[in-house]
């Protein structure tokens, strides 16, 4: 007899569920228990997503990069890499972050690093030391020490421009070095002595390139003798050949047995009875040094022809108006002379490199006008013939130079798209998704059904590449394309990238090597005017012609056009939730644009964080913009 079951007092029959609610219920049950022992399920993507994967079936990651990240149990689970010192810059729109490593030609960075915001740039190559000796005893007029020290600067960031890193020694460093005090108590001539020294603050650095502060690189990137001198292998002590004691470069061993061989020869053996002889050695080719050595221990390089040397002989025999007035009286004023022909000769250098001329980069001309002002400000000057004493001379490495003509300036263009050629500089800006969707698009704000709706996806890139690619690569290959044109040895000395959306541009000084002109004649094509001070100043070449077939905007839509960025600017920098997703929006529909943009941008806040560094470390040194009376003001890192 079954027994009766009651609930509340009231008999219940209890009838086991048919077996289809049997497997419902036990299907419930294991769902249950695995969410809560597992986590969620893998993310679905929406329903816009698989739309798009199915129209754009070339794009990977898609749930990966557009998804926030979910703990995937079953997947690898990676540990983001560690923070790299000083691998952030601040920017009113987001913290600008990179990361370096070897593997940077990747088209997303957020692959390696993990990060969305972090872009993976190409690890820091590593800057040869270059020295050079300043003694500035006996000289306690402010003003010329001042005028020397610009100059100092000027050959800092000329190297530094190169890809050296320049540092200024003094008896500072000769005084650590252990036969200092020997050679101090020979009373040697000054000259001979102040030579001397050189090699001492360089030996005791360790050897490496050793160059007088009116030695400067004058030629392409490339060259073979700044090429061999970046490697930092120098098989042998040596010289240049008509360089006079210019430029030297040795081991740090060989630098320092050469020392002790000079220290021990005969002549220094009885320095009262060679006085004469001591005295001659500083006239000789190569200097006081190398007179003490024999022609065996100093090898002489003959066919480098990358470095002009400023030396006395040079500038009183190539550069009479200069040297005029550096004698005593008007010593300031020669100097400043002086540094004015010093860069206008590497203004000269770099037009003469880039014979094809500078290509603005303008990819979708037709409503972008407003985004290409910075790089056309900096274009015209470029082109404009340098400021110059002297304007027809030629640097002393290169008697056969062309000297600009103010009536023939360095070409200038805008291009829709990039061309990869050494002999063309590029300038471009590269513009946040945002900026470029509500400019391409006319539209004052954008929101995310506009976009799904209307907008074609990475249009810039696509756009940008197009020349140099034609139509057929996807947009991955293209985004490393840029990459390369940005950040590889190859591009990177050809080409600077703005971004739109950083409203000055500092460093272009460093970036360059030399001063842009910042001052022109205003006779249109009437030619070159001479100052009070006796600089010849050029007209600035005017506005390049636009675009072959594109119809040029009328001014009030160009206004329009500047609003609009300036909208874009603000609205980036927006803290309103709703904003900031209708720019994540844009960012993830145009996702290799943003990979574009970001690389760019930290690109070039890598090198900005860079030289601030060093010029921090520098400071105190002879040729610091705080000893030359420069900074502040123009050199200001404003955004
Ligand atoms: C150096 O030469 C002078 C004159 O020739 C001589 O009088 C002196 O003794 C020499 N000194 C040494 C240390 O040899
Ligand atoms: C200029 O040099 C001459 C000789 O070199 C010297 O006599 C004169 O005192 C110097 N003048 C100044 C202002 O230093
Ligand atoms: C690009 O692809 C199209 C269609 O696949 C083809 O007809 C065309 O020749 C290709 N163009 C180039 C430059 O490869
Ligand atoms: C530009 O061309 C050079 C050789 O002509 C090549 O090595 C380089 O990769 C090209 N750069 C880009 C960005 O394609
Ligand atoms: C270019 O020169 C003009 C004056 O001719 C100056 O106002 C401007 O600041 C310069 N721009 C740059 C980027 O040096
Ligand atoms: C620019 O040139 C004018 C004359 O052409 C001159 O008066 C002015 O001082 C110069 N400015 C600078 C910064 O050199
Ligand atoms: C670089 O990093 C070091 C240590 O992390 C820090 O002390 C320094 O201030 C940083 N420099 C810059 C320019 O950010």
């Amino acid at each position: 007899m079954p027994v009766q079951r009651t609930l509340f007092g009231r008999p219940v029959t209890l009838t086991v569920p048919p077996l289809r609610f049997q497997l419902l219920f036990a299907f419930i049950l294991l769902t249950i228990v695995s969410l809560l022992t597992v986590g969620p399920p893998p993310a679905v993507p929406t329903y816009d997503q698989v739309a798009d994967a199915v129209k754009n079936p070339h794009i990977p990651n898609l749930p990966e990069v557009n998804l926030p990240a979910v703990k995937n149990p079953f997947g690898k689970s990676a540990h983001k890499p560690p923070v790299q010192a000083n691998s952030t810059a601040s920017s009113s729109y987001r913290a600008i972050e990179w990361f370096s490593d070897f593997k940077w030609r990747n088209p997303f960075s957020s692959s390696v690093t993990l990060d969305e915001n972090r872009a993976v740039l190409p690890p820091l190559k590593e800057r040869p030391p270059i020295y050079t000796f300043y003694d500035p005893k006996g000289k306690v007029d402010k003003t010329v020490s001042e005028a020397e020290n610009r100059l100092i600067l000027a050959w800092r960031r000329a190297w530094w421009a190169q890809g050296f890193k320049p540092q200024v020694l003094s008896r500072a460093e000769a005084m650590k070095h252990p036969r200092y005090q020997l050679v101090q108590r020979m009373k040697l001539d000054p000259k001979v002595e102040l030579e001397m020294m050189r090699w001492f603050a360089w030996g005791h650095m360790g050897g490496g390139v050793l160059a007088n502060w009116l030695a400067l690189p004058m030629s392409d990137y490339n060259n073979a003798m700044l090429s061999f001198l970046r490697r930092q292998e120098y098989p042998d002590l040596s010289r240049v050949e008509s360089l006079h004691n210019g430029i030297f470069f040795g081991e740090g061993a060989a630098v320092n047995e050469a020392i002790k061989k000079a220290v021990n020869s005969d002549l220094l053996k009885n320095v009262t009875a060679n006085k004469d002889k001591i005295t001659q050695l500083a006239k000789k080719e190569g200097g006081a040094m190398v007179g003490l050595l024999s022609s065996a221990d100093i090898t002489v390089d003959t066919k480098a022809n990358g470095i002009a040397y400023y030396s006395t002989d040079n500038i009183a025999t190539k550069y009479k108006t200069v040297a005029e007035k550096l004698t005593n009286t008007t010593q300031v004023e020669g100097l400043q002379s002086l540094a004015d022909l010093i860069n206008s000769h590497l203004h000269l250098t770099f037009q003469e490199t880039y014979s094809e001329g500078i290509a603005i980069v303008k990819p979708l001309p037709e409503h972008t006008t407003a985004l290409t002002y910075e790089a056309i400000d900096i274009a015209r000057n470029l082109t404009q013939c340098p400021s110059s004493p002297i304007p027809k001379s030629c640097p002393p490495n290169r008697h056969k130079c062309t000297p600009c003509d103010p009536n023939k300036p360095m070409k200038m263009a805008l291009l829709p798209s990039y061309k990869n050629s050494s002999a063309l500089y590029t300038i471009g800006t590269v513009p946040h998704p945002y900026t470029l969707n509500s400019l391409h698009y006319t539209r004052d704000t954008l929101d995310a059904s506009f976009i799904r709706k209307n907008a074609e996806r990475n249009l810039w890139l696509i756009a940008l590449t197009k020349e140099m690619l034609g139509e057929n690569h996807s947009e991955g290959y293209r985004v490393v394309d840029f990459k390369d044109a940005v950040a590889a040895p190859k591009g990177a000395p050809n080409s600077l990238w703005l971004t739109a959306e950083r409203v000055t541009q500092a460093d272009l000084d460093w970036i360059f090597g030399f001063n842009l002109p910042q001052n022109a004649s205003s006779g249109g094509e009437l030619g070159a005017k001479t100052g009070d001070n006796g600089l010849v100043v050029s007209p600035r070449p005017g506005m390049p012609l636009p675009i072959e077939g594109i119809d040029v905007p009328e001014e009030r839509w160009i206004k329009n056009e500047e609003e609009r960025l300036k909208k874009a600017r603000e609205a980036l920098q927006s803290k309103d939730r709703h904003m900031q997703e209708v720019v994540a929006m844009v960012e993830d529909w145009n996702m290799y644009d943003t990979e574009a943009w970001k690389f760019a941008r930290a690109f070039s806040a890598r090198r900005r964080v860079e030289r601030k560094k060093w010029e921090e470390e520098e400071r105190e040194f002879a040729g610091s913009e705080k000893k030359a009376g420069v900074g502040g003001g123009r050199w200001q890192d404003r955004r």
